[in-house]
């Protein structure tokens, strides 16, 4: 066992090429590699036996938990039955069928049609290339641009990168694109008048976007996307009125909106669905992770009724739509999403995350708020966030080059929970899986507490 795990370890450093890893550092073996050899319930376990409780449930993404029997059961099946066809040229699989209906069923009022695909980044390339669509097939060529926020996160490709709001995704990689345009973040705690109240703040940043609007020209601006909680950007969720103020500058200069659901959709606020949650009115909500619970890589672009109709006028007018995958509406991925939505309503865990969340982040709240060097704690749902300062009064935040989050996660892990260190601040992020226990959120709660007191003893 020892030989493979030093050959594992081997091959890892010269031939694996990761994701959002340093490089150099871990080819050099800088940085500890962790071979993860198996999962239960919230729990991981690697090639060294070594067993932690995953608050983060992967990338805020295994929403009923590891291990489940339905699941694995459904993705053997269907792939001893039909590993594989085609959904183009009105090809389907009972699976993807289903799936659709499913989610349609539980998706926020006016939503028609998914199209799907294998993450959250090519949905949201769908998104951009159907919002352009639609504007063409509607005579408005000009009317393209799209507004996302700072700090926002879409994914990592040409086009998402650039939604995406956060330096590491543009930093040489000769991003953001037009017509990408960013604005505001929502982010209550980093205002920089500290004299606005919440409700304030939610009108400036209605305020922010439409000045850019109208300073760009309300007819070259196509769509706004926004998570409804930020995420990867530091998990913060919007002041109280944010949505209804951002919505009624849409509404105003006939502007779409895109939810991008993708680890709201599925239950992590305590809601089907984040939109529902926060009262949005999306035209277009991107889902991924929590669909299948990511058992298997699938994501959707659900489009409402209203730009449905623009669509179909538009095959009517060009011929067949000019976008496929060719493992959208895999059939395995589907079966697993079905299974996990049949599970996620038999374990009630929709719910759970309402209840356990809050639990989770009252607790959390009083064991770590009054640090000297915690400025925030805040989440909704399952979802939440500590962020560590410098100085709490001044609200003076920490020289990166300390790298206070990632000390704090390292901490973490030593006491055998895992929570993220969040790429922009010193923000130490939980989002647990949905079927959470209190005894399970009491345990990361403890954690959090020592690992903070640890290191900053230390400092
Ligand atoms: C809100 C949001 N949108 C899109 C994405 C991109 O999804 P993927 O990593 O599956 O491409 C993510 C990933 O974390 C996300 O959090």
């Amino acid at each position: 066992m020892l030989d493979k795990r030093n050959e594992l370890n081997a091959w890892d450093r010269d031939h694996f090429f990761h994701p959002s890893t340093h490089m150099g550092m871990h080819a050099r073996g800088e940085t500890p590699t962790r071979v993860i050899a198996g999962a239960e319930g919230v729990h991981i376990t690697d090639t060294n036996g070594r067993k932690s409780l995953d608050a983060f449930a992967g990338l805020y993404c295994v929403n009923v938990g590891y291990g489940r029997q339905k699941i694995a059961d459904a993705i053997a099946e269907q792939a001893k039955n039909l590993a594989y066809y085609h959904a183009y040229v009105g090809h389907g699989t009972e699976a993807s069928i289903t799936l659709s209906k499913m989610i349609i069923d539980r998706a926020p009022t006016g939503m028609s049609r998914v199209y799907f695909g294998l993450s959250g980044s090519d949905a949201n390339e769908t998104n951009i290339k159907l919002i352009w669509y639609y504007n063409n097939i509607l005579g408005r060529p000009e009317k393209k641009k799209i507004i996302s926020r700072w700090r926002g996160y879409h994914g990592s490709g040409v086009m998402t990168g650039s939604l995406t709001g956060l330096e590491l995704f543009h930093n040489a990689f000769d991003l953001p694109r037009a017509p990408i345009l960013h604005t505001e973040a929502p982010y209550f705690f980093r205002r920089a008048d500290r004299s606005m109240d919440e409700e304030q703040f939610a009108q400036y940043c209605a305020d922010k976007l439409e000045e850019l609007i109208l300073a760009e020209g309300p007819e070259t601006v196509a769509a706004f996307i926004g998570e409804p909680i930020l995420g990867t950007g530091g998990i913060v969720p919007p002041p109280k009125s944010y949505w209804q103020k951002i919505q009624a500058v849409l509404d105003k200069y006939d502007v779409l909106l895109v939810a991008d659901e993708v680890i709201t959709g599925f239950g992590r606020l305590g809601t089907m669905f984040g939109s529902d949650h926060y009262g949005m009115k999306p035209d277009l909500i991107t889902i991924a992770k929590g669909l299948t619970s990511a058992y298997a890589p699938l994501s959707g672009s659900i489009v409402s009724d209203k730009m449905w109709q623009v669509l179909v006028q538009g095959s009517d007018q060009l011929g067949a739509i000019g976008h496929g995958w060719t493992y959208s509406a895999h059939p395995i991925c589907a079966a697993a999403g079905i299974a996990n939505l049949e599970l996620i309503d038999e374990l009630g865990i929709v719910a759970n995350a309402g209840s356990t969340g809050a639990y989770f982040r009252s607790e959390l709240a009083k064991a770590v708020g009054d640090h000297k060097h915690v400025g925030d704690v805040r989440g909704d749902g399952l979802m939440a966030a500590v962020e560590l300062v410098e100085d709490k009064d001044d609200r003076k935040f920490f020289d990166p080059a300390k790298k206070i989050g990632p000390q704090v996660a390292a901490a973490l892990l030593e006491r055998g929970v895992i929570g993220r260190a969040m790429p922009q601040g010193d923000i130490l992020g939980f989002a647990p899986p949905l079927c959470l226990t209190r005894e399970e959120a009491d345990t990361v709660v403890k954690a959090a507490a020592d690992a903070i007191k640890s290191v900053f003893s230390k400092l």
